[in-house]
């Protein structure tokens, strides 16, 4: 049974990510620390599969605790590394915070992992590196631009020192998954996404204002230029983006990787509205949503979605899951989380 290793396991992709795995029949080792997830998470997962994952509680940013972590997991298969801060805002308050946490961790990361005599690496990353596109869908091709901040300009130099590394170290294998709006919870609705303080995110503040702990959603703009006038996306839901991360695994496993570095869009190639994401609401919960239009927000793109042919394609994934099913379960998730506290 390969045993792989998941930074940032409890997470709210991570732990989804955890859940595959186990259900692939992988043993999987959880590094987290807990900044920006609950203990709690681990006895969720485990509730969901009845396997108990390794856990170690523990900061990446401490160079000689992961070297010690390797010495004594040199039986590694694989790495998928979520640990990573990832609040766009937040990261334009702090950005040492950001480079710090993001960069040094995934650096003490790879420089352990490469002393193996093969590495298989499944790196987060983000749409966020393409900034507003050109063309849509987005395909793997299209430029990485400046980024719209410190988040995710630490993507895009996460991606470059990974291609840095495969290219000088042909048994480092690494696959950049580029994420689009991970949304949406497993369907037991143990484990899901749990945003600490005020949601940055779309689909966890209309659930929030739903269940009455915000007042009211703001919709940030409807003056762009799309169809009803507010920003668009690709929502993915977070399962779908958990089974890609076991498929992208297998993919460096069985070595069917075309080169030793790749990246994939995850999405589902279709754009929603942030209205039409309310109105799918709606419609799933019977509910009506408290929202107000008002000004835009600094630093949002009007449109973003995923050309996913080479996803569907070369990695063999394709998203089976629609928004409906995303907020479904997001708003089952909120229900159930709040019956807890
Ligand atoms: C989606 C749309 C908002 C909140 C960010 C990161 C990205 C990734 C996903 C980490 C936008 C609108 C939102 C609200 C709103 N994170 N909105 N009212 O900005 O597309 O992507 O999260 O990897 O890197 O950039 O996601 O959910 O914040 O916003 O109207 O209260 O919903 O304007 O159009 P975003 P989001």
């Amino acid at each position: 049974m390969d045993k792989i290793l998941v930074t940032g396991g409890l997470g709210f992709i991570g732990s989804h990510t955890v859940v595959e795995l186990q259900r692939e029949n992988y043993e999987v080792v959880i590094i987290d620390n807990l900044s920006n997830s609950s203990i709690d998470n681990l006895d969720r997962i485990i509730s969901i599969t009845g396997k108990t994952p390794i856990f170690e509680q523990l900061d990446l940013k401490d160079k000689s605790k992961v070297q010690d972590f390797f010495k004594r997991h040199q039986d590694i298969k694989g790495v998928i590394h979520f640990a990573a801060s990832k609040a766009v805002g937040e990261s334009v308050e702090k950005p040492l915070m950001y480079y710090e946490n993001n960069i040094n961790t995934l650096v003490y990361v790879m420089q352990e992992l490469q002393k193996l005599k093969h590495s298989n690496f499944i790196f987060s990353s983000s749409c966020t590196v393409y900034g507003q596109a050109d063309v849509m869908p987005i395909t793997e091709n299209a430029p990485v631009k400046m980024a719209e901040s410190p988040y995710g300009n630490t993507k895009q130099i996460g991606e470059e020192i990974i291609q840095d590394v495969c290219h000088v170290n042909k048994n480092f294998n690494a696959i950049a998954l580029r994420y689009f709006n991970p949304v949406g919870s497993h369907e037991s609705s143990k484990i899901g996404e749990l945003p600490l303080g005020v949601p940055q995110n779309l689909v966890p503040f209309i659930t929030q204002t739903a269940i009455g702990i915000r007042e009211q959603l703001s919709v940030f703009g409807d003056d762009y230029p799309t169809p009803d006038g507010t920003c668009i996306r690709d929502y993915i839901h977070v399962v779908d983006l958990a089974k890609a991360h076991v498929v992208a695994l297998q993919r460096l496993l069985s070595n069917k990787n075309k080169a030793n570095y790749e990246t994939f869009n995850l999405g589902t190639g279709t754009g929603s509205s942030v209205l039409e994401v309310i109105q799918s609401f709606e419609r799933v919960s019977g509910k009506k949503l408290n929202y107000k239009i008002t000004d835009r927000r600094a630093g949002d793109i009007t449109s973003a979605y995923a050309d996913t042919k080479k996803a569907n394609t070369d990695l063999g994934w394709k998203a089976q899951l629609t928004l409906d099913d995303a907020m479904r379960s997001a708003w089952q998730w909120e229900q159930n989380i709040r019956k807890e506290d």
